[in-house]
């Protein structure tokens, strides 16, 4: 997934697209660039590596211009590199572009290009789709852009300038997101509102198969086939604030702080204590009576936090629940018959295997229903409805408030549904207790977040590492592993308790740090088996452990407290030592823990 920006208007443009580029640098960040319109020229800078590169190129500048475009890399076709970088000119140097997405057919399309002098210098679709625009055009910017876009097999979100028309950018998408920032004489477009809500709050996205062409005082938006698209401005219901580090090291560590009111935020306004169930507006009241089976599909960190769902859906409302990766269910004919509700986790809301997913479940005639953060996102426009996570902006790559979020909300879901089948109403009420006195307890464990820092100082030179969790907490071990993994670049595994000796037990040695979610439930004893299995043959087990539980101390080498909370609510508790384990591990080994190699915040290509 990349970042990409545009703007046009009276201001300088060169300081706003940097911010801008900034703002979007968690998208991806391998490569970035900047194409300026400077007295009727294209002045393109860009280089390999962070934005800030491409930032001392321009300080050495005095640009005037007031119309550009840019963009920040997560290469997907050709290397990391400057020729590779974008913004792609087209051979004849008339067309600047922009692009986040894949061309499917682009070597046909190079190929057709090369037999009519269009030579390509980069290894990119993106710099074939310049060629193609430039051959279409002759003096009507939109027009080149529409029929060049029908010649493409794949995904886009395009912005595009033409050297001889400085009034003018032209931005179109198809699976990968365009918002426009409607301003005071100048407009803004960009991957999605972080780049834009400094300047203005109001907003509009554009849907698959839609263009939009902006001047400085106006946007008309049409369908690929030319139909005007009316389309309504947005307002931005958070701001800038929202998405700086706010005197935390890093976004990661500031998001993981953040939970205290996240997890609150998702569920403020959503209990309803008279019938001891949750209020959950998106979702009809239909589908609490009638559904017979529940598939969740997701991604990632969202694939586990559907892992717990279904752990939840299954113990305390009694229904069927199946979750399966994204990119496997859209490839798999999976059967869906009446009664099936199907729920799609994303945090960003465009993750192109979960789209895809949802799509294909729409396809067959389900229902879809969405959790997802980001509001006007793709995802949480194509489903039949559902519950935003309200976490706020989540920056860091590796998710963390998005992940408790996403649990609380399942919660909320399966009390829904069980409250309207067998569940008691003082059950209901004791989960309810437990939920509200989350952040609390969550504020607890961040005042020892000291005790992790020294464990990950111990731990952090390690090469592997296990994560173990039963019932509800495996989920959790999986998430833990992952989060040391993408940050810290430890190798890590999260594994069922019981299913350590199927295996992975002759990894166990005296090199190996176990850490397990020994927290208080009803198959306890079964976990410190485990531990006692791991301690026999050396391996040094770090618990997670309910506060008063003195004896395990006994048999680890080191025990983390949290707060006793009900098991079924355990899950959105133990998981943020891990996280923050993860992140002093990270820190410890000197890893770029809010923009990790290699990864994106958001996946928008398969
Ligand atoms: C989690 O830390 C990762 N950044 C990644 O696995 C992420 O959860 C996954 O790409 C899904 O993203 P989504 O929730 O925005 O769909």
């Amino acid at each position: 997934m990349c970042g990409i920006v545009g703007y046009i208007g009276h201001k300088n443009a060169t300081s706003i697209l940097l911010d801008g580029l900034k703002r979007l640098e968690y998208r991806g960040y391998d490569s970035a660039g900047v194409a300026l319109l400077e007295n009727g020229d294209f002045r393109v800078f860009k280089e390999k590596g962070k934005i800030v590169e491409v930032e001392k190129l321009l300080s050495k500048k005095k640009i005037h211009s007031s119309i550009g475009i840019a963009h920040t890399r997560w290469a997907t076709h050709g290397e990391p590199s400057k020729i590779n970088a974008h913004p792609h000119l087209s051979f004849d140097k008339r067309i600047a572009l922009v692009h986040n997405g894949i061309i499917e057919n682009y070597r046909i399309l190079k190929k057709n290009l090369q037999s009519k002098g269009f030579q390509s210098i980069s290894d990119t679709d993106s710099e074939v789709l310049a060629n193609l625009i430039s051959y279409y055009y002759q003096n009507d910017l939109e027009e080149a852009v529409r029929r060049a876009l029908k010649d493409i097999n794949g995904t886009y979100g395009i912005l595009v300038m033409a050297k001889d028309n400085p009034n003018m950018i032209i931005g179109a998408r198809h699976g990968s997101p365009i918002v426009v920032g409607i301003g005071e004489k100048e407009m803004f477009v960009a991957s999605d509102v972080s780049a834009i809500v400094t300047y203005t709050k109001s907003v509009i996205y554009l849907d698959d198969n839609e263009i939009v062409a902006v001047t400085q005082n106006e946007y008309r938006t049409t369908s690929l086939s030319a139909y005007t698209v009316e389309k309504d401005i947005q307002e931005i219901d958070w701001d800038i604030d929202d998405i700086t580090k706010g005197g935390f090291d890093h976004y990661m560590l500031k998001e993981i702080h953040e939970q205290v009111d996240t997890v609150q935020n998702a569920f403020r306004g959503r209990l309803n204590w008279d019938e001891a169930t949750a209020k959950l507006g998106g979702i009809p009241e239909e589908v609490f009576l009638t559904t017979e089976r529940v598939i969740i599909t997701a991604c990632g960190t969202s694939y586990y936090s559907a892992l717990v769902g279904e752990y939840l859906l299954e113990e305390l409302a009694e229904i069927p629940t199946e979750v399966e990766y994204a990119s496997e269910f859209r490839y798999r004919s999976p059967i869906i018959k009446k009664g099936t509700v199907v729920f799609v986790i994303s945090q960003s809301g465009e993750t192109a295997d979960t789209l895809a997913a949802l799509r294909e479940a729409k396809r067959k005639g389900s229902k879809v229903y969405g959790i997802t953060n980001v509001v006007g996102s793709t995802i949480a426009r194509e489903t039949d409805g559902g519950v935003y996570t309200h976490a706020g902006p989540e920056i860091g790559v590796a998710s963390t408030k998005a992940f408790t979020s996403q649990i609380t909300i399942l919660l909320l879901i399966a009390l829904s549904f069980a409250r309207r089948r067998r569940m008691s109403h003082q059950r209901g009420l004791e989960i309810l207790r437990n939920l509200v006195n989350l952040p609390h307890s969550i504020k607890q464990i961040l005042e020892n977040s000291n005790k992790l820092k020294q464990l990950a100082k111990k731990h952090a030179k390690s090469s592997n590492m296990l994560f173990l969790g039963r019932h509800i907490n495996y989920p959790v071990a999986l998430e833990g592993a992952l989060k040391l993994k993408e940050i810290s670049y430890i190798h890590a595994e999260g594994y069922p308790a019981a299913e350590m000796k199927h295996g992975p037990i002759a990894l166990i040695d005296e090199n190996m740090p176990v850490i397990v979610i020994a927290t208080d439930s009803n198959i306890l004893e079964k976990v410190i088996s485990n531990i006692q299995e791991v301690k026999a043959r050396k391996g040094r087990v770090i618990a997670i452990a309910t506060e008063g539980n003195h004896s395990i101390q006994e048999l680890c080498e080191d025990v983390f407290y949290v707060p006793k909370v009900l098991d079924i609510v355990s899950p959105i508790l133990n998981v943020i030592p891990l996280q923050l384990f993860a992140y002093y591990v990270a820190v410890e080994r000197g890893c770029e823990v809010d923009q990790p190699r290699n990864l994106a915040k958001s996946v928008t290509v398969e």
